[in-house]
Parts: C-alpha cells; sequence; structure tokens
C-alpha cells in the first residue's frame, strides 16, 4: 500500500530572493497581471470574464477555434454568460480569445478549465489535463503563476504538473508557482455566481497559495486558504461525492417508498420541517451533468490505487444509474395499472431531456437512458424540451416537438424527466391522460392522473 506521499508543503526559505514573487503579487494588487485561462467551457468563459470586468488583461485558449470566433463576435455559447456580459467582459480589449499556445508565455497567471471526463471503464481520462500541461511546459518562463481548476484525484497537481514544469534551475516556489482551486460553478444558479461562492484554495508552497489566494480574491468575495493541494483536490471530491451519496440514498428511499405504498415527496416534506441535523434532497430519474455522475469515480479509482474500497461511492453509483429504468418500470405499471395499456403500444412524451432545468447541458443526462429503456420495450416516443431542438438516442434521431394540445392530449402517458420553469404544466395537468412526474414539479395539484416517484 502507497501512501499519497508528503503533504508538507515545500520549504521556500532555502530557495534565494523571493523577487519573482514580489513581481508577481505586486502585478496581481495593481491589476495588471495578463491572466490565461485554458478552456473556456462552462467553467473557464466565466471565469474569463471575471477577470476581464475586473480589469485584468484576458487571454482564453481554446483547442476548439469555433469558441475564440464566437468570443470574438461578441455570441455567447454559454447559458450563465449573456451577450452582454461578455460585451462588457470585451470591452477596452481586456479579453480575447486564441487557439494560438504561443501567447502561453505571455500571462502572468494560467488557469486550467479543461474537461476531465471518465474512460468507459470509469477510470479518469486526465489526457485534456495533460495536454493543457504539456501545452503551458513549452512557453513556461519565470514567474508565471499555474492553477489547476479542473476537477480531479487527489495528487494529480503534485504528481502530474508539478514535474512537468520543476528543472534543476527552475524551482518551485521561486521560479514558478503552483496551486489547486476547485471549480464550484453551478449552471444555470442565478443566486450563486463566481463572485458570491467561497473559493477553496491550496498552494504547493505558502508563497503559491497567496499569490493564488490574491487572485482569487479580486474575483471571489470570500477565500478560503487550505494548508496543501490534496486538500483543495479533496474537498471538491467530498462536496460532489456527498451530493451523490445523498441522492443515491433518497433515491433508494423512493424506491422502499413505491414498495410501501407512501410518497416520498410527502416523506421528504415532513422531515425537512426539522430544524437541525438534516438537509433535504430529492428523489429523481437519475443524476447528470459534467460533475455528479463523474467525480466520486476520480476519487474511487484514486483510492483503489492505495488498496482502499470506497464503497459509499460504488453503491450510491449502483443505485443511481439504476434510475432510469426504474422510472420505466412505474410508467410500464401506470401504463397497465390505471389503462390496461401495454408500454409497447403507447406513445410516451418526455418532456425536458437536458440534465438538469432551465439549461441545454446534456452531458450524462439521466433523460437519454430513460429514453433508451422506452425504445427497448418498444415505446413510441417523442420529447419536449425547450432548450434542445434534436436530440440521437441510441441511434434514433429524435426532434422536439412543440408542447400544444395534440402533443399533450394523444400522447398516453407524459413523463416529466426535466422540470423546466418555461413549461406550460397547466397544459399538461389539463390535457394529460397519464403523468409520471419524476421531479415532483407538480406537488400542489392532486388530480389523480398525476403520479410521482
Ligand atoms: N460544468 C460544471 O458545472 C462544472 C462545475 C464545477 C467543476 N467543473 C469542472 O471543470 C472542468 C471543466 O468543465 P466544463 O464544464 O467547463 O467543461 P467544458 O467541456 O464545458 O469546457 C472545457 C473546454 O476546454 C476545451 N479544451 C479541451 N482541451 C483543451 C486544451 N488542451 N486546451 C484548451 N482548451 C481545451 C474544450 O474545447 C472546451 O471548450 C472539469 O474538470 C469539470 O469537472 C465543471
Amino acid at each position: 500500500m502507497t501512501p499519497l506521499g508528503v503533504l508538507r508543503p515545500v520549504s521556500e526559505e532555502s530557495l534565494g530572493s523571493p523577487e519573482r514573487f514580489a513581481a508577481l503579487k505586486r502585478k496581481i494588487q495593481e491589476g495588471t497581471a495578463t491572466v490565461g485561462v485554458v478552456g473556456l467551457g462552462y467553467v473557464g468563459l466565466p471565469l474569463a470574464c471575471a477577470f476581464a470586468e475586473k480589469g485584468y488583461p484576458t487571454t482564453g485558449f481554446e483547442v476548439d477555434a469555433e469558441k475564440p470566433r464566437r468570443i470574438a463576435a461578441g455570441s455567447s455559447y454559454i447559458g450563465d454568460i449573456s451577450d452582454e456580459d461578455l460585451g462588457r467582459a470585451k470591452a477596452g480589449g481586456r479579453l480575447k480569445a486564441t487557439t494560438d499556445f504561443s501567447l502561453l508565455k505571455e500571462q502572468d497567471a494560467i488557469i486550467i478549465c479543461v474537461p476531465t471526463p471518465l474512460r468507459k471503464s470509469k477510470d479518469p481520462d486526465i489526457s485534456y489535463i495533460l495536454a493543457a500541461t504539456h501545452e503551458i511546459e513549452k512557453t513556461l518562463r519565470p514567474g508565471q503563476l499555474i492553477i489547476l481548476e479542473s476537477t480531479t484525484y487527489p495528487g494529480t497537481t503534485r504528481e502530474i504538473l508539478l514535474p512537468a514544469f520543476t528543472r534543476k534551475d527552475f524551482q518551485l516556489g521561486r521560479d514558478f508557482f503552483l496551486a489547486f482551486s476547485p471549480e464550484r460553478v453551478d449552471p444555470g444558479n442565478k443566486e450563486y455566481k463566481i463572485h458570491n461562492t467561497p473559493k477553496v484554495v491550496g498552494g504547493a508552497t505558502p508563497r503559491c497559495l497567496e499569490l493564488s489566494a490574491l487572485l482569487y480574491g479580486k474575483v471571489a468575495r470570500h477565500v478560503f486558504p487550505v494548508t496543501s493541494l490534496e486538500v483543495a483536490e479533496m474537498a471538491k471530491l467530498l462536496e460532489n461525492t456527498f451530493r451523490a451519496v445523498n441522492i443515491g440514498m433518497v433515491n433508494e428511499m423512493a424506491m422502499m417508498c413505491g414498495r410501501l405504498g407512501i410518497s416520498i415527496s410527502e416523506v421528504v416534506e415532513a422531515a425537512k420541517t426539522k430544524p437541525f441535523g438534516y438537509m433535504p434532497f430529492y428523489p429523481g430519474p437519475g443524476i447528470g451533468g459534467h460533475c455528479i455522475p463523474l467525480d466520486p469515480h476520480y476519487l474511487a479509482w484514486k483510492m483503489r490505487t492505495l488498496d482502499f474500497e470506497p464503497r459509499f461511492i460504488e453503491l450510491a453509483g449502483a443505485i443511481n444509474s439504476r434510475m432510469p429504468e426504474y422510472v420505466v418500470e412505474r410508467a410500464e405499471d401506470i401504463l397497465n395499472l390505471e389503462q390496461g395499456k401495454a408500454l409497447s403500444r403507447s406513445q410516451v412524451l418526455v418532456l425536458g431531456v437536458s440534465y438538469k432545468k432551465d439549461i441545454s447541458d446534456m452531458r450524462e443526462s439521466p433523460a437519454i437512458e430513460v429514453i433508451e429503456h422506452l425504445l427497448l420495450k418498444k415505446a413510441r416516443v417523442s420529447y419536449h424540451d425547450p432548450y434542445v431542438a434534436e436530440l440521437e438516442v441510441a441511434g434514433s434521431q429524435l426532434r422536439s416537438v412543440a408542447l400544444d394540445e395534440r402533443a399533450v392530449s394523444s400522447s398516453d402517458l407524459v413523463l416529466i424527466v426535466t422540470d423546466h420553469s418555461a413549461v406550460d404544466y397547466g397544459l399538461v395537468v389539463q390535457r394529460a391522460q397519464l403523468v409520471l412526474d419524476t421531479r415532483n414539479v407538480l406537488k400542489d395539484r392532486a388530480e389523480h392522473k398525476i403520479f410521482r416517484l
């Protein structure tokens, strides 16, 4: 068994004069530090805009040439950033985007926000981090601060980035600085943005921590420094594993309630009246997005390399990934028991297919598996989603249908998978023959044709 390694911060006293540290600190304080953001997706673009808006000359680095083109044209492709937000960030030429990675050399601080997916085997795919690291390494110069934001397993920053940047005459804490700061953005969340979500930061050395905390303090109201890179990496995994496990538990509770013939929603509403020691989680058709279904597996993988079997993660993963099939079984029972119909001869209208409400992100959306199971059982499936115009499921191309009286009343069952706010639920309740509401969006309606998890 190999423990993670020495987690004590590197001593900087022996490194000599801290002139590069002092120069970068001054630039960050004065607002003249150049900021590079590598990867301009859901995480990177809002972050780049935040620094640019604060006046830092900011450059985004992308492999997808379409994104710099869109940014140059002032046309945002991320729901949380409007064209006006982008325009404000670009004002005075403060935000640029490029595919030319040689310009990384000009950046004082470089923040990496590239994807961290899983391989089919559910092992981490850190190839994007490796590629970004390699680009930075090629142009690395004295005085640069590099921060990894991509969610990853504990040890990545120290084991992958640090050796790539360290050379005999190029020392951490003297010539370059390294930190990890987990991203906590919640796409579609109107209340919590970068400025009002506390930013956890761990540095490879005390100077690295000081510089990165100072930098983030310019865009986030609260910065929470921690004593190591690994604590910062692990904090993110605790947050997301906490969600995955609790969602898994309440999903299993929903199945238990189904067996007991009682309503999980009512049980949760009752439990949440307790003013302490309880925090409500809600059942649903499964988990989606780039974070909750994936991140715990990064931790599980790492722990298995240390001969540690992470049981909560495996169990929550098993329960959550069973939910789409469970939802289809419920749909089948409802059609059968209420109207004597077979699913194979029924028309099912799926409402909402993105992984959560009010956004268009389809990554890991449980709706895909729900539709796959419906198709496997030979149901005729249509869907409506105001944010997703078309969809490919198991080789079938589907297009979002208009949500009108005909679409609703001609369906044997309306299956609410994602509870978008813009949907006319009044029409659904009025016209549907049967509704299975997996999100409890119709919680105030008592009609007998409405069924819940
Ligand atoms: N989306 C979220 O809600 C969220 C929340 C917290 C943390 N995270 C984490 O943040 C990281 C980024 O997630 P995201 O949702 O922004 O992903 P994304 O797919 O939306 O964006 C990543 C971008 O990086 C680009 N890219 C890929 N390789 C690159 C490279 N070598 N150089 C430059 N650009 C490159 C891609 O073209 C893409 O535009 C992931 O680790 C994710 O787990 C995401």
